[in-house]
């Protein structure tokens, strides 16, 4: 019988239980050899041959020590040691790095709420270490995610513990195989011994759902195969319907990849309403500029429109906007219809050319140009250039038109300006 304080392998002093299997007892014990003075602290899981134990659970104990040990991932405890003692009884030992903090199950049952942020947080994190364990060559399925197998660190991190359930290779069909999980958190698939990836999906789903309504899988109600949460939590609609996907229980309507999970839960759920649809594809269209001038990509709405700059002043207007048909106003004769084209494309044109940094950045500069339109092609308004006008428009067929067009440009501008504001 093991007891606190007793040493054992001449090197770890039991310290206290942390685990509350009696025939596989977890301790907290002090490295008496550790290298490192300010960090003696390990955790021992212990196995004794005999009674109830059978070689299975050495088989499934074995591999726990012989997958920690190829692990390395900063939220899985390293391995440490792996030790057999032969004194009355056969024992096995584990050890593996202590981090300090509270198993998820123990904040639970110190009724810690949490609430949807928290939960989201928790959930992203173990979906990073899942990810490393599925993408792993072959694949890691933990089979046993539950709360008294993550840890929340003294440090905010989540931990995943407990690697004495996983499968590391493929089952073969018709071979024999252990039945490893946790009632309520194990998907239907892993009681016919066909775990997956997706199995801890369903698992970390069932682990969410506990934290978010502080009751066990297993207590809530469920139909056709599926729990039945939502009347006992308050939660975003897009966030609910992400864990519906982790805790489907046909395995081809569940998420498939801890990866996908990861992004959708970033993301947003891929089946969109209406609404969200539209806004998400307005802010598609928002950073098309630069896309050049034919190309079929499509322009904002709120871009399109007529634009002042470019029909007042189409060659000079041409360079800072890279639109070089502007300079076709120079020819004579044509400078005019050039004018109304640059006036009808050019928004769009300029938007093409180069690249915006925003839609607002875009107006305020097509603002700037249309302003400067007005005062220099204004002026004859006044009277007071008007046969400065007459020689510039002598000189480029451009110029004449717009002793008819301005005042109704003038007017239109206006007009234009008030309905945009
Ligand atoms: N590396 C560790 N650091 C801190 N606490 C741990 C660590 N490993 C296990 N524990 C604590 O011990 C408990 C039991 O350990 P676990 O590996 O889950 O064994 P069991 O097979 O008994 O479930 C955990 O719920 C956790 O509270
Ligand atoms: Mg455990």
């Amino acid at each position: 019988m093991l007891e606190s304080s007793q040493i054992i392998q001449n090197r770890y002093q039991l310290e206290k239980i942390l685990g509350d299997n009696p025939a596989r007892p977890t301790w907290l014990a002090k490295d008496l050899q550790s290298h490192d003075r300010s960090y003696p602290e390990v955790v021992i899981k212990l196995l004794s041959l005999g009674g109830q134990i059978q070689w299975e659970h050495l088989k499934l104990f074995e591999r726990e020590a012989q997958i920690l040990q190829n692990l390395n991932h900063p939220q899985i405890p390293k391995y440490r040691d792996y030790f057999s003692v032969d004194d009355r009884s056969l024992w096995f030992g584990l050890v593996q790095d202590y981090i300090p903090g509270a198993s998820l199950k123990q904040l639970l049952n110190e009724k810690k709420r949490f609430a949807e942020s928290r939960v989201k947080r928790i959930a992203t994190q173990i979906l990073q270490i899942l990810i490393y364990l599925h993408e792993l060559n072959p694949a890691i399925v933990h089979r046993d995610i539950k709360p008294s197998n993550i840890l929340l660190g003294k440090d905010d991190n989540i931990y995943l513990l407990d690697f004495g359930s996983v499968q590391d290779k493929p089952i073969n069909q018709g071979g024999t195989f252990t039945v490893v999980g946790t009632y309520g958190y194990t998907p239907m698939e892993q009681f016919g011994g066909k775990a997956l990836p997706a199995s801890d999906l369903y698992a970390l789903g069932a682990t969410l759902i506990h934290l978010l309504t502080g009751l066990a899988p297993s207590e809530l109600p469920q139909k056709n195969l599926r729990i039945q949460f939502r009347k006992y939590v308050s939660i975003s609609e897009d966030f609910a319907i992400w864990i519906d996907r982790l805790i489907e229980p046909a395995l081809e309507k569940r998420f498939s990849s801890a990866r996908q999970a990861v992004q959708e839960l970033i993301e947003g759920p891929k089946v969109k309403t209406d609404r969200t649809k539209q806004a998400t594809e307005k802010s598609l269209v928002k950073n098309n500029s630069g896309c050049g001038l034919s190309s079929s990509q499509p322009v904002p709405a709120e871009i399109q429109g007529w634009n002042w700059g470019a029909f007042f002043l189409p060659l000079f207007w041409s360079f800072p906007n890279q639109v070089w048909i502007g300079l076709l106003s120079l020819v004579p004769g044509v400078g005019f219809v050039v004018a109304l084209i640059m006036g009808s494309k050019g928004n769009e044109w300029a938007w093409k050319s180069r690249n915006w940094r925003s839609i607002e950045q875009f107006k305020q500069h097509q603002r700037g140009w249309a302003i400067a339109g007005l005062l220099v092609m204004g002026l004859p308004l006044t009277g007071i250039s008007f046969g400065v006008m007459a020689l510039l428009g002598a000189l480029t067929s451009t110029s004449a038109g717009f002793v008819v067009v301005l005042p109704l440009a003038g007017i239109a501008y206006i007009l234009y300006q008030s309905k945009s504001k």
